[in-house]
């Protein structure tokens, strides 16, 4: 078991990281600005690499180290409206949105929604929806355009910077529990308006999908406290098959962290293989 435990200064670096890691991604974003990205470049070349290894160990679970040039040459990547509806939405596999810094409201959600709603081919799904004004009820459409893709096995979504709340995280819970055959999850929710009870709920909805391996769960910046932390940790002991945890959960209202709790918690999950926990500045290391 390795536990990679980030506290205290390199908190800086991960809060980056968390939250540039989808900009930087995003290529057709930056490509505009080609100042912007010769300023950034070293950092992106860093970014990225952190980005591929939570790639690559997708990927490698899902078909194989001898597959993962191949898929990864199939993705499809899109990042404007009209040349995803344009591509041939029935064959995408593998599918990655590109949508950050667009207003994805009105006219635009429902074109995007009817586009994956004939996605039905997915398995892997990846839509950046950095910083789109979404609001609860934007989010339940989002959610509810993923029904017809019946083997969604990997799923990434960006949702950072938006104004989502409890209902939102709670439809898309109920929305991903009808895929059974989700092996890996990242959810990207920071800077939101999630409480306590919106964390519970996603988090009990996640764990009735049975076969996640790969959970990556972002809740930082929100307005959760001590006890919505608690209740996510409590959640956690019933992903049986989970391998890589990455939780991220600085920024919260959280007075007191009930650091014995965690652990025994994460010793639980005897299936663990990598583990990231990105806690609050001034709270005690877990050893
Ligand atoms: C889903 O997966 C099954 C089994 O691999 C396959 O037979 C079926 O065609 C797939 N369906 C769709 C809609 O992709």
């Amino acid at each position: 078991m390795v536990f990679i435990l980030i506290i205290g200064a390199n908190i800086c670096i991960f809060d980056i990281l968390s939250r540039q890691l989808e900009l930087i991604d995003q290529d057709c974003y930056l490509q505009e600005e080609k100042g912007y990205i010769q300023h950034k470049f070293v950092k992106k070349q860093q970014l990225f690499q952190l980005n591929r290894l939570d790639y690559q160990l997708i990927q490698q679970n899902q078909m194989g180290n001898k597959n993962t040039k191949k898929s990864l040459q199939n993705t499809n990547k899109y990042c404007e409206i009209n040349s995803f509806l344009k591509s041939n939405l029935e064959e995408h596999v593998i599918l990655e949105l590109v949508l950050n810094f667009k207003k994805i409201q009105g006219e635009n959600l429902i074109i995007v929604c009817k586009g994956l709603e004939r996605c039905t081919n997915v398995q892997t799904l990846t839509i950046h929806l950095y910083s789109c004004m979404i609001q609860n009820e934007n989010l339940c459409e989002i959610a509810n355009s993923f029904n017809n893709m019946i083997n969604l096995t990997h799923l990434q979504l960006n949702l950072g910077v938006n104004k989502i709340g409890q209902q939102g995280v709670h439809f898309l819970g109920k929305a991903l529990t009808k895929f059974q055959k989700l092996q890996s999850v990242q959810l990207y929710l920071y800077s939101n308006q999630i409480r306590n009870e919106g964390s519970y709920l996603i988090m009990d909805q996640l764990a009735q999908c049975q076969h996640i391996s790969i959970l990556i769960i972002e809740f930082s910046n929100n307005l959760i406290e001590d006890e919505g932390i608690l209740n996510i940790c409590q959640q956690l002991k019933r992903f049986n098959k989970l391998t890589t945890l990455k939780l991220l959960l600085y920024g919260n209202l959280v007075e007191q962290m009930r650091r014995q709790y965690l652990q025994k918690i994460i010793m639980k999950l005897n299936k663990l293989i990598t583990f990231t926990l990105v806690l609050d500045i001034d709270e005690n290391q877990i050893e």
